[in-house]
């Protein structure tokens, strides 16, 4: 410690100190020392070195003055330092326990602090995300075929050959197969059945009938896969909705009244509805349903140009549909001659991209949160 700059291990005799008035000073300067040194005590263990420096019996401060000091000093002397001794030791022991004690509540105040629990702080606030927008469009589209009496189901998408052709009256030599030449997966030799990614939700019509009587109004989210290269309008995944309705007597009136009312509802009340002939392995007649082009109010042009959604054409192709071909009805032991019924097949994506205006069918896929933000 500071003992030896100001003179404690030496005598007031040594130090030139022969007069009273000179003792005064002395004292100054251990005052002044003892005060600096107590600024830089904050912690306990400091605060313990620093008592002991100071009040130690064998060699404290307070224990050198009385040594070096005090007992040499001549009588004269002596009841000065005697007296300024004792002002310094008061001084020094009331600092110190004064230390004490702020230590040991700064100490207790931290440790609370550190415990304390800020209500008043906002918390850990997550950010909520949202519905994908192929969700969302699932969910539009349900709700829809729900209020008019259609119930969901959701099936395999890993499929048979036999759900995802056959019987939908797709032999294994029907062209069409050329464009859902698809995803085999690798099976163990002697594996009972071939196995793929089904291409479309169509075979949830046959597993649903095999699995109830007529009447059947069901629709059918999922996701289909195909040999398909990804571009703008093309991805190996996507999403259809299946319908299928079949009951004793529905009519092909039925069938369009429905799809017209879906359409107009989706698209909103001002769009037309309209259907021509196409060709689908289980549906006789096929159709493709096809709605007046909602952004140029089914004019072909917008603001004096040819509008960009329709191409002018003034309507946009939907999906495929039509009535259910009798021969599905032979897969699933449904009497063809006594029921009818309609199917549909909505191709989620396109429809998601037409309404809301998205030109890629990629960024459904890129999981980009600048894109779903936007549909929050
Ligand atoms: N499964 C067809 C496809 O993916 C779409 C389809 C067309 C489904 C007509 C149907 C339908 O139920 O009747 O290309």
């Amino acid at each position: 410690m500071a003992g030896t700059d100001i003179g404690l291990d030496k005598t007031l005799a040594a130090l030139g100190v022969t007069e009273a008035a000179q003792i005064g000073a002395r004292f100054e300067q251990v005052f002044a020392s003892f005060d600096g040194q107590l600024q830089a005590i904050h912690d306990e263990s400091a605060w313990k070195l620093f008592r002991d420096a100071w009040l130690g019996r064998k060699s404290g401060v307070l224990t050198q003055i009385t040594d070096n000091w005090l007992k040499p000093a001549t009588p004269e002397l002596k009841r000065v330092v005697g007296q300024k001794l004792n002002e310094l030791r008061a001084h020094v022991e009331s600092q110190i326990e004064a230390r004490r004690a702020a230590i040991e509540s700064g100490a207790e105040e931290a440790a609370l602090a550190k415990e304390r629990v800020d209500l008043s702080l906002p918390g850990v606030i997550r950010p909520i995300g949202s519905h994908h927008l192929i969700r969302r469009v699932f969910q539009e589209i349900e709700d829809i075929f729900v209020s008019i009496g259609f119930s969901v189901v959701e099936g395999p998408e890993i499929e048979t050959p036999y759900y995802n052709f056959e019987a939908l009256n797709i032999p294994e030599f029907h062209p069409v197969r050329d464009d859902m030449d698809t995803f085999y997966i690798e099976l163990p030799k002697g594996a009972p059945t071939p196995l793929l990614l089904r291409t479309h939700t169509s075979p949830m019509q046959i597993r649903t009938m095999e699995k109830q009587k007529p009447p059947v109004r069901v629709i059918v989210p999922g996701k289909v896969y195909r040999r398909d290269n990804p571009d703008a309008t093309h991805s190996f995944m996507f999403h259809q909705v299946e319908g299928l309705a079949v009951d004793t007597d529905i009519t092909f009136c039925d069938f369009t009244g429905t799809i017209e009312y879906f359409v107009k509802q989706f698209f909103g009340p001002s769009v037309k509805t309209r259907f021509r002939p196409s060709y689908f392995p289980f549906t006789e007649p096929s159709v493709e349903f096809d709605v007046s082009c909602p952004f140029c109010g089914g004019t072909g042009a917008s603001n004096g140009a040819t509008c960009s959604k329709c191409k002018g054409a003034a309507w946009i192709e939907l999906f495929g549909a039509g009535m259910v071909d009798p021969a599905v009805y032979g897969f699933v032991n449904y009497d063809a001659k006594k029921v009818s019924g309609f199917a549909f097949g909505i191709g989620i994506d396109r429809l998601a991209m037409l309404k809301y205006g998205i030109d890629d069918i990629q960024v459904f896929f890129q999981n980009d949160v600048r894109f779903l933000k936007q549909f929050p």
